[in-house]
Formats: C-alpha cells, structure tokens, sequence
C-alpha cells in the first residue's frame, strides 16, 4: 500500500464499537461491572467515539439488556461521544434518559437479513426511523445509520452494490449524519469493496461515510486499506476482535482495533489511538471472558492470552 495522493498524516477516526457488537454475541452473561470497566478502560485510549451497547428489545438481545446500567455507571471523559444503538422510538425514549452522545439506527441491504434481525422490511425500518432521526438531532445528538449485509448476506449471498446505494440514499433522506457500510459476515474482499466504492462515492461525500469490517474470512484489514485508499477516513473496530451479529449466522468478531491502527498508521494514518492502552482495555475484557482474544498485533504485542492468574511460586 501507498499513501501517494493523500497527506502524509491523514486524520482517521476510529468507531470503537467493541461493548456494543463485540459483546451483544456473547452466550454467557456478562457481569454489568465488566462491560463498565472494559468502556472505562477503552476511553483511556484515545477514541473520540465509542459505541457503548444497544438500547434494542432485551427479548432479542439478553447480553445488552443492561445498557441503561452501564451508560449510568461509565466514567465519561471529555472529547469522547458515547453512544448507542437504537431500532425505534421506545430505543429512543431510553437512549436519551441515559444521556448518550450520538445513536445509531440499522437497516440492511438485504430483506431477508433485516427481518431475521429487526423484524422489519426495508422500508419498514426506514419508516421506523423516520421520527427518531430527527427527534434525536433536534436534541444535539449525532446519528449514524448502519447498512448492514453491504456484500454478502447469509440468507441472501452477494449483494449487488446498487442495492447497498438504494438503501444509503433513503437513508440520507432522513438526514442521518453519517453512514456505516457493514459487512456483516465479514466476507468481502477488497476488490469487491472498491467496486462498492465506486458507486457509493457517486452518492455521498466520503467524509460520510464509515466502513464497518468484520473479520471472519481475515480480510478486515485488506479491506480497511482500500477503503482508506479510496479516502475513506472513518472506521469501526472492537478491541480485542470480539464482536458478531446474533441474527447472522457465521459472522466472527469486527477487526480487532489493534489490528486496524496498527496497519492504518504504517501506512500514513494518524488514528489518536494509543495501542497499548487498547490493548490493555482488550486485557480486562479477556478475564471478564475468560478466554484469548483474537488479534494478530495483540498476540505481536505480547498479549496472547487472556489474564490468568500468574502460577504460584
Ligand atoms: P419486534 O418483536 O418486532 O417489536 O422487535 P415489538 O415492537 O413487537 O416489541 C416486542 C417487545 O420488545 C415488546 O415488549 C416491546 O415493548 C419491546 P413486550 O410487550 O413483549 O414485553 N421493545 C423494546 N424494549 C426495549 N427497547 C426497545 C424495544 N423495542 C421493542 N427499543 C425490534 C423489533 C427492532 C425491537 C427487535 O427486533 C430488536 O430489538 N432487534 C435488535 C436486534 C439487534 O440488536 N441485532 C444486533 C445489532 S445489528 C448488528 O449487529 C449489525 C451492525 O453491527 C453492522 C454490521 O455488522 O453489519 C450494526
Ligand atoms: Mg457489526
């Protein structure tokens, strides 16, 4: 990769999405203390954003059902905009009584995704958003609107680029301040990301858009490089690599943060991010998981393993 064309510091932000994505796929329970130590460790590592969890139906999804809690308890540092997920109004209602930064709403360019996941057509999720977004702006709060299966589907296989721009511009009717392309199942490859782009870019400025790669075929860093190419300068990632959509079968954890900057800065991106303190946040998750988590820059970095007790002497 070359960073000819583009200056020698590109500015990136980085959407730290791992209490939200990386945990809402979790079996277990998680303990609310655990998601409140894992967000404080992350807002020492320089994000101006982190998606702190979803204010969706506890019904659907059990792991994040104490979203209110953990907004309640999380120590908020300056300059950093927690935020969260929101399907609805109800989200909404509960969103703004726990005084998050910024939401996010969610379709898919795939029908048969987005009713396994929200249980609602395309244009009947965009219908649903239609008095959120606006409620949620007149009240200062920053909107992204994600567009999940943007290449392929596990319902549906490859989805065509058109129908990936068809649902952005209904989102943009709706003013949303940016939008996150999701490959949901983490399937894409970069060729298929620049074909993307080359439609996507006809139809919003690039400063709009974020790139949401899970990393399940090891591809999430590739991708994030031609996207950053293409002058791309928003992405999302989860400490750690935990992460995983409930209602789409096959989907592994988002790249893992570590990852992404690590390969974004070589290549002329400043990300603000500072890896050893991401790196100890993804610590304190491993032992509330109980288990390694998967990063290739954290296992370089001498992290492989989740904390376990040193060995008695
Ligand atoms: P539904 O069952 O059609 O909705 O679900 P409903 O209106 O009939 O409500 C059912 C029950 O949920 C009712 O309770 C509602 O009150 C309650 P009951 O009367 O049965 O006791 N309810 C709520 N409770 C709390 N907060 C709310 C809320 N809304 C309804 N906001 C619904 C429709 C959208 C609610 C449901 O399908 C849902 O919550 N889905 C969320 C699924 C989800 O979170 N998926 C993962 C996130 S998306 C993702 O991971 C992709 C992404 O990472 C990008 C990428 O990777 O591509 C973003
Ligand atoms: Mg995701």
């Amino acid at each position: 990769m070359t960073t000819e064309g583009r200056d020698p510091m590109t500015a990136v932000r980085i959407v730290e999405v791992g209490p939200r994505d990386g945990l809402q796929n979790e079996r277990e329970p998680i303990p609310t203390e655990a998601k409140v130590a894992f967000v404080d460790a992350l807002s020492e590592a320089g994000y101006q954003d982190i998606e702190v969890s979803a204010f969706v139906s506890p019904s659907w999804v059990p792991q994040l059902a104490d979203a209110a809690e953990v907004f309640a308890r999380i120590r908020r540092r300056d300059g950093v905009r927690y935020s969260a997920l929101v399907p609805n109004e109800k989200g909404l209602d509960r969103a703004l009584e726990a005084s998050v930064g910024g939401i996010a709403v969610f379709t898919a360019a795939s029908e048969t995704f987005n009713r396994k996941n929200i249980n609602a057509s395309i244009a009947e999720s965009i219908d649903r958003f239609a008095p959120v977004v606006p409620r949620a702006k007149r009240e200062g709060l920053f909107v992204r609107g994600y567009v999940s299966t943007a290449f392929w589907c596990p319902y549906e296989g490859r989805i065509e680029p058109r129908a990936v721009v068809d649902v952005v511009r209904r989102l943009l009717e709706l003013d949303v301040d940016e939008i996150s392309i999701g490959d949901t199942i983490g399937k894409a490859v970069p060729g298929e990301v620049d074909d993307l782009l080359d439609l996507l870019l006809d139809a919003l400025p690039q400063e709009r858009v974020a790139m949401h790669f899970h990393d399940t075929y090891g591809t999430g860093v590739a991708n994030a490089l031609c996207a950053y190419e293409r002058g791309i300068a928003v992405f999302d990632s989860s400490a750690g690599g935990v992460g995983g959509c409930p209602y789409a079968p096959g989907a592994a954890g988002n790249v893992a943060t570590e990852d992404l900057v690590w390969a974004l800065s070589r290549s002329g991106a400043s990300t603000g991010i500072d890896l050893e303190r991401v790196s100890a946040a993804s610590d304190v998750l491993a032992s509330a998981l109980g288990r390694p988590l998967r990063s290739r820059v954290r296992e370089a970095l001498g992290r492989p393993r989740a904390s376990a007790p040193e060995p008695r002497s």
